[in-house]
């Protein structure tokens, strides 16, 4: 039985009549830039990530961008985040001219709150927290380290729209919220597409211009900015998946559980940590003798991945900040041992099984 990492085929497949429909009502309507689907979505996404304002833009990247434009981090000031994360946590902080600095993670694969207080020094302006595969970070001490220094907080929410921490919704506990709606993440363009949440109506209205040359209205600008702003044809297809999500969601925190079951005692597989909800991006085990597994896995025709192969402090461009492999042990002995194997919603009951039970004939069979 074959089963692949993703196939966002099967995704499209079951609502290609929706999104056509939709897409057509754009063409119709011969309003691509900022029309009233941008403006619906923006509302939409704003109600369900529990935060006043959603400003659409055009990836999830330009929205740590803007974020830290925003927050006026510029050349020389220090932004906080985590090592193990996707590049573009650390690269929107150069993006700005910014300085990354990184906290090591802790057994959930998240920013140690323990860890960050040694990093922060005069020059450090904000925190970048990542909610990596979905389960929040440990927002409250977060907040607390962020409160008493006097730092901003933007929250990396690429990967987990709709988690919630204590009944709370990523995105609304710090300054700013981070969203990709990248065709690989929970709620899915079809292309690149972001935005960001904030309480905030000033920070509301800059990110806006932000997003768009400058501009606060059709010819006037006070500030520079760029071109940064979600398509009207991404935001009427997303407002059709947006109606699913529930749905799909539901079905990856099923997918997780079953996994945690049937693997319990096997190898160490992740489950949502008190009074979280994690809305399982990826499902992540950390497995001895990973590339053995993932070379057995791949012989029984499941595709598993690494999330992600190179830290980003032992990338080579991170070597002109002077960083260098060793400096993270967490991070890196975890790099060992990370795992992603499928979790769409698509997933089959045999095909889960079939992953599962290959993993668990790995270990008890002795392979
Ligand atoms: C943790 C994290 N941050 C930022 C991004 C950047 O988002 P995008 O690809 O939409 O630019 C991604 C995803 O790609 C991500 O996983």
């Amino acid at each position: 039985m074959e089963v692949p990492y993703i196939d966002l085929t099967l995704q499209h497949r079951s609502i290609r009549e929706e999104l056509l429909e939709a897409v057509g009502a754009v063409l119709d309507s011969g309003q691509f830039i900022l029309g009233p689907r941008v403006t619906e979505f923006e509302a939409k996404a704003a109600e369900l990530c529990g935060s006043r304002f959603a400003i659409g833009v055009n990836s999830g990247t330009d929205a740590l961008v803007l974020a830290l434009k925003a927050l006026g981090v510029g050349p020389g000031v220090e932004v906080i985040t985590a090592p193990n994360s996707f590049l573009a946590s650390a690269s929107a902080i150069v993006a700005v001219g910014g300085v990354p600095r990184f906290a090591d993670v802790a057994h959930d694969l998240n920013i140690d709150p323990e860890k960050i207080e040694a990093t922060i020094t005069k020059k450090t302006k904000a925190i970048i927290p990542v909610h990596l595969t979905g389960r929040p970070a440990r927002m409250h001490e977060i907040m607390d380290i962020a409160n008493e220094h006097g730092l901003a907080v933007v929250e990396d929410c690429a990967q987990a729209i709709n988690a919630t921490l204590d009944r709370k919704k990523v995105g609304s506990f710090g300054d700013m919220g981070a969203f990709s709606l990248h065709p690989l993440k929970n709620l899915n363009a079809c292309g690149d597409a972001g935005f960001i949440t904030t309480d905030d109506p000033d920070m509301h209205q800059t990110l806006r211009q932000l997003r768009n040359i400058g501009l606060k209205n059709r010819d006037q600008s006070d500030i520079w900015g760029a071109n940064s702003r979600l398509d009207e044809i991404h935001a009427a297809m997303l407002l059709v998946k947006l109606r699913h999500l529930p749905g799909w969601e539901a079905k990856r925190r099923e997918n997780a559980k079953f996994y945690h079951e049937a693997l319990h005692g096997v190898t160490e597989a992740p489950t949502d940590g008190p009074g979280m909800k994690s809305v399982y991006h990826t499902y992540i085990i950390q497995a001895d003798r990973r590339d053995e597994l993932s070379a057995f896995l791949a012989d029984k025709g499941i595709s598993s991945k690494i999330h992600y192969p190179i830290p980003i402090h032992m990338q080579t461009a991170s070597k002109a900040y002077g960083f260098r492999q060793g400096m993270y042990p967490v991070c890196e002995s975890q790099l060992k041992r990370i795992l992603s194997i499928p979790i769409y919603p698509e997933l089959t009951e045999a095909q889960l099984a079939h992953v599962s039970d290959t993993i668990v004939q790995f270990y008890r069979g002795g392979k």
